[in-house]
């Protein structure tokens, strides 16, 4: 009986993995003309990322910048977005091999370093994956594994069993809030288990992502923003949202967080559920009739003053490079409908109307990005994620097209 389950369950593997190897068999054709706007691209990205370093306070990290004024907004290390300037630079060294960027990036690396041990965010995955993982990417070593083991340490102090979910937010005392953001924290904590071998931090983050799965989503695929949980029992207790449009809207970047979270908790665990819930948030994307043809988001899906509604060139990016990863794991018909979103948004980026000129946006490359529309803050500036996204999936959809 044994030996009967054992063997069914490698024939289930087994299929599982021809499955997942057989719908890979899509070998995207670069477009000969973007390949060559992405080479330039990535040219003009490290000039401006020269002039952002020259205008960056030495402890200070980019937020954004506002056109009209010519001013810069500065975080300090904790903010939840610190990781993508560092980031960003390591990608565009792998790129351009400009050892400047490179300096520049552990120059800040070394003022970020400190918030490993910070257990009042959960976004220590953007913050120290985006930076130390891109690190030592390039570069490995036991001090980066040292600071990035103990970042998913402190992210994992966020976790409740009873709800199943990290915290997001500290909210008031009977609140326990999750954002679909947090999908994005969880490549950390697979990344930890990999390292160290301890499974804790894989168990947290499928935990969280089946919780998430199960809440955070609506009949039509398309998620809320924020959950509110009751820390005792796990009960949802409201379902809302703090960046979008309204409660029941589809906020445009939380889709993207989502449909990219759930493709790479896919990649890190190999289960079908899970690229399933992917396809569906991409269907949801791709199939609304808010979506405009050229495949940059409105802010918000139900923005009510579509199609005059300001575009987030952030949520864009972020959907293009999940586009492309996830055109790796599907059917041949449905790859090349992902990969044609992914090239449309990168040439529509790479256009005048997102590209920053040489020299101006603060020295950002993307312009036109929404932060927060409720809070009328960053609202059609340059993001630092926006930039950091669009860079990688540049650098995906020259690796996907290589022969
Ligand atoms: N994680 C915050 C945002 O997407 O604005």
């Amino acid at each position: 009986m044994q030996v009967k389950k054992i063997l069914g369950a490698m024939v289930v593997l087994g299929l599982f993995f021809i499955n997942a190897t057989a719908q890979n068999n899509y070998h995207p054709k670069a477009d000969k003309k973007l390949l060559k706007t992405i080479e330039q691209n990535f040219t003009d990205a490290a000039a401006q990322y020269k002039v952002l370093e020259k205008n960056l306070p030495a402890d200070k990290f980019p937020k954004t910048y506002f056109p009209a004024t010519g001013k810069y907004e500065f975080s300090n290390s904790g903010w939840w977005c610190s990781g993508f300037y560092p980031g960003t630079l390591l990608y565009l060294y792998q790129e351009t091999k400009d050892t400047a960027l490179y300096n520049e990036a552990m120059r800040i690396l070394a003022v970020l370093k400190k918030e490993q041990f910070n257990t009042s965010t959960h976004d220590l995955g953007f913050m120290m994956y985006c930076s130390f993982g891109n690190a030592n990417q390039i570069a490995p070593s036991p001090a980066y594994k040292e600071i990035l083991l103990n970042s998913a340490k402190s992210l994992a102090t966020r976790f409740n069993p009873a709800v199943g979910c990290i915290k997001s937010w500290d909210g008031k005392p009977n609140e326990y809030l999750v954002i679909i953001d947090n999908m994005m924290n969880l490549k950390l904590l697979f990344w930890a288990t990999q390292a160290s071998g301890d499974s804790s931090f894989y168990k947290i983050a499928v935990s969280h992502a089946n919780t998430t799965m199960k809440n955070h989503f609506r009949a039509d695929n398309s998620s809320y923003h924020v959950l509110n949980y009751n820390a005792t029992t796990g009960a949802v207790q409201q379902k809302k949202t703090a960046q979008g449009f309204a409660d029941e809207s589809a906020w445009a970047r939380g889709q993207a967080w989502g449909l990219y979270g759930y493709t790479e908790t896919y990649r890190e665990t190999k289960d079908k559920k899970y690229l399933d819930q992917a396809n569906k948030i991409a269907s949801f994307i791709l199939n609304h009739p808010n979506f405009p043809a050229d495949k940059i988001a409105y802010w918000d899906f139900n923005a009510p003053d579509i199609p005059d509604a300001l575009r987030d060139a952030s949520a864009a990016a972020i959907m293009a490079s999940a586009f492309i990863e996830l055109s790796g794991y599907v059917n041949k018909k449905t790859a090349k409908k992902y990969f044609a979103t992914a090239e449309m948004i990168l040439k529509n980026l790479s256009a005048e109307k997102y590209k920053a000129a040489a020299g101006t946006n603060g020295g950002f490359i993307l312009q036109h990005g929404v932060g927060h529309m409720p809070n009328k803050t960053e609202i059609d500036v340059p993001l630092t994620y926006g930039d950091y996204y669009f860079v990688e999936a540049m650098l995906r959809y020259k690796n996907s097209t290589k022969k």
